[in-house]
């Protein structure tokens, strides 16, 4: 699909003062002692609100943060993230101290023009995560208008997600759109070559999109623990490396395609730790006791040359354990290798973001998506509950 059937910020109704609901992805990592590690995604979100604000509507922000147990959690409050916006902002960014009710209708009924309010954290109500009808009436009746700018959360059929456009007029944000511009675009008619690097631990989460992406790409180079599975189904011996048994089977059809490369060399190491005995061995033959933490040197370098002539790169999931230093020259390497490529670059959310970030590289890529599952999502099935809510939504 393409954002062209997605309806427009410009299509809204709106007028001075008109209270927009702005749902957002603000489930930004936080540190044990509750600081924002990574405000990417606050800062994504900025100019949509400031879209908003300028036209004079009222905005009032909503998100999900962790994942508490659908009743008030003080560890996941949206208190610092309502902070941070204020700051980035240098404006009052108030809290509702719930989710709905009569407070915060009561802040929402009260807003002036050009101003910005927060509805704590949306996972607070039981029924959000559910897709209950009432909820999303509920949010949707704080309202005049809105606005999906959640990419992260938009393969999630959740109340504040789908249920709003039924109700008020609604359209996709500049984040939104922005993220279905370029991921469709990987979808529709890629740069030759097309070379996709997945990582991460699970084949069984990335199957579906292992599929969508064997359908378009040119090559598809995999590392992470994934990889152990992969090499399993070569009949290579993986040590202690973590297999997912029931998943060898569809990893060998998957090579059986001639478009799957697999690390031919590996880092090991008995545990994860910054000073553990580390070697390096041939990928097909890791002794017992031993796992696989990073991809090998020559696999770094394989890699790095493939994503090098690339027209088009689509990254999702680290080569290794890259918080830990001995286990981070796969990911390195596969970073700056598409931070250097003239191509298209799209690097899909969550692990891949933050080691983008780690090794200061953020900005060196041509989209950085702000979704992980929901990059994933789409790639697979080309559409999302929280597009389609849009689209079938009230006009
Ligand atoms: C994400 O971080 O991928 C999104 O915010 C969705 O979060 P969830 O996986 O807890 O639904």
């Amino acid at each position: 699909m393409s954002t062209g059937s997605l309806p427009r910020l410009e299509d809204l109704p709106l007028q001075r003062g008109t209270r927009v609901l702005l749902r957002a992805d603000f489930n930004v990592p936080l540190s044990d002692g509750g600081r924002i590690e990574d405000d990417l995604r606050i800062r994504a979100a900025l100019p949509t609100i400031e879209w908003l604000l300028d036209r004079e509507a009222a905005v009032i922000c909503c998100s999900h943060l962790g994942r508490p147990k659908g009743a008030p959690d003080p560890k996941y409050s949206m208190s610092p993230v309502a902070q941070r916006l204020a700051d980035m902002m240098a404006i009052e960014v108030p809290l509702a101290p719930e989710v709905v009710g009569e407070q915060a209708s009561a802040m929402a009924a009260r807003m002036a023009p050009q101003s910005v309010m927060m509805l704590e954290n949306l996972r607070f109500e039981p029924g959000e995560t559910k897709g209950d009808e009432e909820l999303g009436a509920a949010l949707a009746a704080l309202a005049d208008c809105y606005v999906n700018d959640a990419f992260g959360a938009a393969h999630r059929a959740h109340s504040s997600v789908v249920g709003p456009p039924r109700h008020i007029p609604s359209a996709a944000g500049r984040l939104l759109a922005a993220e279905i511009e370029a991921l469709g675009g990987l979808l529709e008619d890629p740069a030759r070559p097309f070379i996709a690097l997945l990582g991460g631990s699970k084949v069984s989460d990335k199957i579906g999109v292992i599929d969508a992406l064997l359908d378009r790409c040119d090559l598809l180079l995999v590392g992470g623990a994934m990889a152990s599975t992969f090499l399993a189904a070569q009949g290579h011996a993986v040590g202690d490396s973590l297999v997912e048994l029931d998943q060898v089977e569809q990893c060998r059809t998957r090579l059986d395609s001639g478009k799957v490369s697999v690390p031919t060399d590996a880092v090991i190491a008995k545990e994860i730790a910054a000073d553990a005995l580390t070697a390096v061995v041939t990928a097909a033959d890791v002794p017992d006791g031993w796992k696989i933490l990073d991809v090998g040197p020559s696999t770094a370098t394989e890699y790095s040359a493939e994503v090098a002539r690339a027209g088009t790169v689509f990254w999702n999931g680290p080569m290794g354990v890259f918080e830990v230093e001995p286990f981070a020259g796969g990911t390195r390497a596969v970073a700056e290798a598409v931070a250097a490529c003239d191509g298209y670059t799209v690097v899909g959310g969550g692990d891949s973001a933050a080691a983008l970030a780690k090794f200061g590289l953020a900005d060196r890529v041509s989209h950085l998506s702000t979704g992980g599952g929901a990059s994933l999502e789409f790639l697979e099935q080309g559409d999302l509950p929280g597009l389609r809510a849009l689209r079938e939504g009230k006009r």
